[in-house]
Formats: structure tokens, C-alpha cells, sequence
């Protein structure tokens, strides 16, 4: 009997051990949520998500040679999670293109409607230069159509993007950027 009683921890012993495990619990959750979060952050490209469709300031339209070559810009935005605002982020990238004279702009996705790789402008392929992507050829002449769609690995051409009129009369180039689902023949916007 004796014996039995010794192996029993006397209580504050057993509140010591208690308050010792809730310890290591909080001290692990508080160690695994940022971490959950740097991870989700990191991962971000992956889960690509839709952006809103917001109109967003890319350029100066004199800045845009009027040679009627693509020209690959970032869009750069504000991201948010639960705990922190991340300013002036790249968010995606675009291609602009101006024809030779004129003052209207037209404005490209850079990323590949087959699996999401960014494409490539290169200006020594095909006639005039193509849209390459370096993930399984996919080619696309300058406006972002596909060069053969009979054999072309992407589903649809390039995405154009919506340039706002008004604001470029005035000499800025801002575009609607959005993201549209990869694999897709149709052209749909990720909400
Ligand atoms: S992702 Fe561009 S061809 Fe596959």
C-alpha cells in the first residue's frame, strides 16, 4: 500500500506537469501560425488567385515604342493576408504593344492559357517575332494568336486585357488585369 502511494504524483506535481503540456501546446500553435501563413505566402503562385479585375496603372503611353513589338511589364499591387498588407507586389506581368503610329495600345496576359507558364517575346522568330512558351511551345504571333491552332498545345489564343479608353486619351496606359482559367478553350475569368 505503502508503495502505491509513493507512485502517485502529489497534486502540485500534477498541476506542474498540467500547466508544463499547456505550455508546449500554445508555444507550438503560436510557432505553427506564421509558419502556416509564410507557407500560404510562398505558395501564393501556385494557388494563383483571380484578382478583382481592377483597373491598374502600367505605363506612360509615350514610354511605349511604337514599333509594333510586345514589351513585357509587371503589375504590381497591394496584397493582404489576416496578418500583414505587402505593398508594391508583383502580382502578374502583361505585354503591351503599340502599332506602328498610332496611339492605341493593346494589352496581353503573359501567362500561357495551357498550363500557366509565362510566355516569352521573341523577336526573331516567325515574321515579325512570336509569343514563345517555354513549357511545351506554345507559339503566338504579336496580337496573341495562335501561330497553328490545329497543333498548338494551348487552348485558346493569348488573353487580351482591357485597356481604359478615357485614361489613354490622357496619356496613361491602365489595364483591367485579370487571370483566366488555364486548359480552358473559352477565355474564364478565375474569381
Ligand atoms: S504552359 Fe504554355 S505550352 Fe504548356
Amino acid at each position: 500500500m505503502a508503495k502505491n502511494m509513493e507512485s502517485i504524483p502529489p497534486q502540485e506535481d500534477r498541476r506542474g506537469f498540467f500547466s508544463k503540456a499547456a505550455a508546449v501546446v500554445i508555444g507550438g500553435l503560436v510557432g505553427v501560425i506564421p509558419f502556416g501563413a509564410g507557407l500560404a505566402t510562398l505558395l501564393d503562385p501556385i494557388f494563383r488567385k483571380g484578382d478583382k479585375g481592377e483597373f491598374r496603372k502600367i505605363a506612360a503611353l509615350d514610354a511605349i515604342p511604337d514599333d509594333g513589338f510586345p514589351r513585357r511589364y509587371p503589375v504590381i499591387a497591394t496584397q493582404r493576408d489576416a496578418w500583414n498588407v505587402y505593398p508594391n507586389q508583383p502580382i502578374g506581368a502583361i505585354y503591351l504593344r503599340r502599332l506602328p503610329g498610332e496611339s492605341t495600345v493593346e494589352a496581353i496576359n503573359a501567362v500561357c492559357p495551357h498550363a500557366g507558364c509565362f510566355v516569352d517575346f521573341n523577336r526573331e522568330a516567325g515574321d515579325g517575332g512570336l509569343f514563345q512558351c517555354p513549357c511545351h511551345r506554345s507559339d503566338f504571333k504579336p496580337d496573341g494568336e495562335r501561330l497553328e491552332p490545329e497543333t498548338c498545345p494551348s487552348p485558346r489564343n493569348l488573353d487580351t486585357l482591357e485597356v481604359d479608353q478615357q485614361k489613354l486619351a490622357k496619356g496613361e496606359v491602365w489595364v483591367e488585369f485579370k487571370n483566366f482559367k488555364a486548359g480552358h478553350p473559352e477565355k474564364e475569368p478565375i474569381q
